[in-house]
């Protein structure tokens, strides 16, 4: 079984992440460096971790005019990052492809943020259903040749049914049966995840808060293939 973990670092500084790091190691698929990491640490940090062999998933949602984004993907792309996220809109979508050229990046594009409801959309001027909106994006993600999608686990399986097999789907809000939400609203189990149709789980918390990170990834694996044993 291909390991599907990523692990978030959702950490305020790299001496705090390479904590996790050393403690997890090859236990995840890849790391995930977010926006209060990068801010703390930077593409020195993220330089570090590719370095040190591990793939990086650069979760910085890129969103501005085409030529910025195209040129700062090929940045990101030059650094040996395996995953980054750009939001779901036409020309985003398209500059980043270009600018990702023939690099190992894969491209993921970000649909809707999960925080928002059918009010935030209207807030924005889109008067439409939060699942309309996605399906939308998922087909454009698809159009503008992305290599993937970040989506609930909630909606993974009309995601697959539209992006087809071909796509790299990623999905955070996953949660073992009985371990701690946190502010994770809406979840689904990562064995749940995995049968509707997902390649990767973003994990954080359930791994990083506790005391054996690297245990805690195997437990979480051993049920992702207890389950796939029973469903077959
Ligand atoms: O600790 P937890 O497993 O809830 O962390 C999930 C990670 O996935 C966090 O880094 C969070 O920012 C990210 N994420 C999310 N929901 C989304 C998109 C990203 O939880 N819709």
């Amino acid at each position: 079984m291909k390991n599907p973990i990523i692990v978030a670092l959702d950490v305020p500084g790299a001496e705090e992440a390479r904590r996790i790091v050393d403690a997890v190691g090859g236990h995840a698929a890849a790391y995930k460096v977010g926006m209060e990491l990068y801010a703390a640490a930077g593409m020195d940090f993220v330089r570090e971790l590719v370095g040190a062999g591990r793939d990086v998933f650069l979760d910085m949602k890129f969103y501005d005019i085409p030529e910025t984004v195209k040129r700062a993907v090929r940045q990101v792309a030059a650094a040996g990052v395996r995953f980054l996220t750009v939001h779901g809109s036409g020309p985003v979508m398209r500059a980043a492809v270009e600018g990702k050229g023939s690099a190992r990046l894969e491209l993921l594009a970000v649909t809707v943020l999960t925080s928002f409801d059918r009010e935030d959309l209207a807030d924005l001027g889109y008067p439409c259903e939060v699942q309309e909106l996605v399906e939308l994006r998922v087909r454009k993600a698809k159009e503008a040749d992305m290599d993937g999608v970040v989506c609930s686990p909630l909606e993974v399986r009309r995601v697959r049914e539209i992006a087809g097999p071909g796509m790299t789907l990623v999905t955070p809000g996953v949660r073992s049966p009985g371990a701690a939400r946190g502010d994770q609203k809406r979840v689904a189990t990562p064995a749940e995840a995995i049968r509707n149709g997902a390649d990767y789980l973003v994990i954080g918390r359930q791994i990083t808060r506790t005391a054996d990170p690297a245990a805690e990834a195997r437990r979480i694996l051993e049920e992702i293939a207890e389950a796939r044993a029973g469903a077959s």
